[in-house]
């Protein structure tokens, strides 16, 4: 009693740190646990508290449009899926782990594609990786429709960054829609997908011009065939900007966007600021670097080789490759020009475009709610979750819901016989001859 009453004799510090030392150590521990899960729980921005609180039954698919949007009041109001809830895994309740997780868990389908080489006109080899409806099922399914009694409707499919058609999640893609059935060809980016760089260029974030040829290729090659494409990732960016470049001139029926990145320059301030987002720049960059190294001499002789090497980041790598290639005075520069958001306005077929706004890798700050709701062509589907081009849905996890949006989108447009028709009417060319996709094939 008198050691505490001799408040003058014993510092009130040593007094705390005796009171310290005597809780067990177990106690600490616990604690340091605990701080450690509610640092991991927000790093990967897991809710899987909200979600207990909301009983697992997801969140509402925000729509965006034009009032008068035929686009809305013909196809997508039917589409069940898009006014319905996206209920993400229980154990994914993080963008994080759906982002990281997508090509670990997606269970590849089993078929293999035939290759058709596609030569562009200045030289370049374009792979385009085809899967017919009929190769994934005896008895084919026809997709219901008013004039497709003979057709069978065509879906390009265009990768993200550095992926390809052999990818996970475009094989699931491919597979799906052509179980569903549609004929699906993947084409791959200039340089990907196993073929050689056989011209003075290679692929960049805006490069949309080879995307165009692919198109007017297809069309001139299937012209009574009705032609629809999905870009995922950078590849929504890539078919974005594409269809805001063509405006008028582009003979697709529609178009759906999935987690496109939209503006390169807000995506990549982004990548600069929390911890997994540079994580994933360095991921990204890395992935780069290795995917142009197969290409190495056609990347030194236009950009600077020594400047890739040394890229630690996405940014780096596009400012001494895409910057010093396409001759642009600055790498913000060349983000602004190759960014898809400026051209939504001029875009004229059907778009689809599905985004999560917890997507860690693009941004929701870039995604141009004003220009979607201005173009009555364009319906804008949004998430509260999901990530990246993941959407993984269900128990097991082996869903993603949005292959399932974006075949019941394709679907209900290719059977809306007004915009269809409206669409394909205006490019179906007197055509001599309709060539059938297994002749090109054999
Ligand atoms: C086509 O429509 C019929 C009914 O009209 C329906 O039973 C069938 O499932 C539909 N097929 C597809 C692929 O949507
Ligand atoms: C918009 O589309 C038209 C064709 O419809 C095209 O001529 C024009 O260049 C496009 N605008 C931009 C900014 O690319
Ligand atoms: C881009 O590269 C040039 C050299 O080619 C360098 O001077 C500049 O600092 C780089 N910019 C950024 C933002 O890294």
């Amino acid at each position: 009693m008198n050691a505490v009453v001799a408040g003058d004799s014993i510092s009130p510090y040593k007094l705390l740190f005796r009171g310290l030392t005597l809780i067990p150590i177990y106690h600490y521990l616990l604690l340091a646990f605990l701080v450690l899960v509610i640092f991991i729980y927000n790093l990967l921005e897991i809710h899987i508290v909200e979600d207990i609180f909301g009983g697992f039954a997801g969140g509402s698919v925000s729509l965006t449009f034009h009032p008068t949007s035929d686009l809305y009041r013909e196809v997508v109001s039917k589409c069940h899926l898009l006014h319905g809830r996206y209920v993400a895994t229980p154990w994914l309740s993080s963008p994080h782990l759906q982002t990281i997780l997508l090509n670990v868990l997606v269970k590849t389908p089993k078929f293999s594609y035939k290759r058709e080489i596609f030569h562009t006109c200045d030289g370049g080899t374009i792979a385009l990786d085809w899967l017919m409806s009929s190769d994934v099922s005896e008895t084919s399914v026809q997709v219901n429709g008013t004039s497709t009694v003979s057709v069978i409707p065509l879906v390009i499919v265009i990768p993200g960054l550095t992926s390809d058609s052999t990818s996970p999640y475009m094989k699931e893609i491919a597979y799906k829609m052509a179980k569903h059935g549609w004929n699906v060809v993947v084409s791959n980016h200039r340089g990907l997908g196993g073929v050689p760089l056989t011209s003075e260029c290679f692929y960049t974030a805006g490069k949309s011009d080879d995307l165009g040829e692919v198109v007017n290729h297809l069309h001139r090659k299937h012209p009574e065939t009705p032609l629809y494409a999905v870009g995922t990732s950078l590849g929504a960016n890539i078919l974005v900007k594409y269809l805001g470049e063509e405006g008028d001139n582009v003979p697709l029926v529609g178009a759906a966007s999935v987690s496109n990145p939209w503006d390169l320059l807000i995506g990549d301030r982004f990548f600069t600021r929390g911890i997994m987002q540079r994580f994933y720049n360095r991921v990204m960059g890395n992935s780069l670097k290795g995917a142009a190294k197969l290409h190495q001499e056609v990347y030194a002789r236009l950009s600077d080789w020594e400047g890739i090497e040394k890229s630690r980041s996405v940014r780096d790598f596009n400012n001494y490759s895409a910057r010093v290639a396409g001759n642009f005075d600055s790498i913000d520069s060349f983000y602004r020009w190759a960014s898809s958001a400026r051209l939504v306005t001029n875009i004229s077929v059907p778009l689809l475009c599905v985004n999560a706004i917890d997507d860690p890798v693009c941004t929701d700050e870039a995604i141009p709610w004003d220009e979607c709701r201005k173009n009555k062509n364009i319906v804008l589907a949004t998430t509260q979750h999901g990530g990246h081009i993941a959407f993984f849905e269900g128990m097991s996890g082996k869903s993603l819901w949005w292959i399932r949006v974006v075949e019941e989108y394709l679907s209900n447009l290719h059977a809306s016989s007004p915009m269809s028709k409206k669409q394909a009417q205006k490019f179906v060319e007197s055509s001599v001859e309709t060539p059938q996709f297994q002749d090109l094939l054999s």
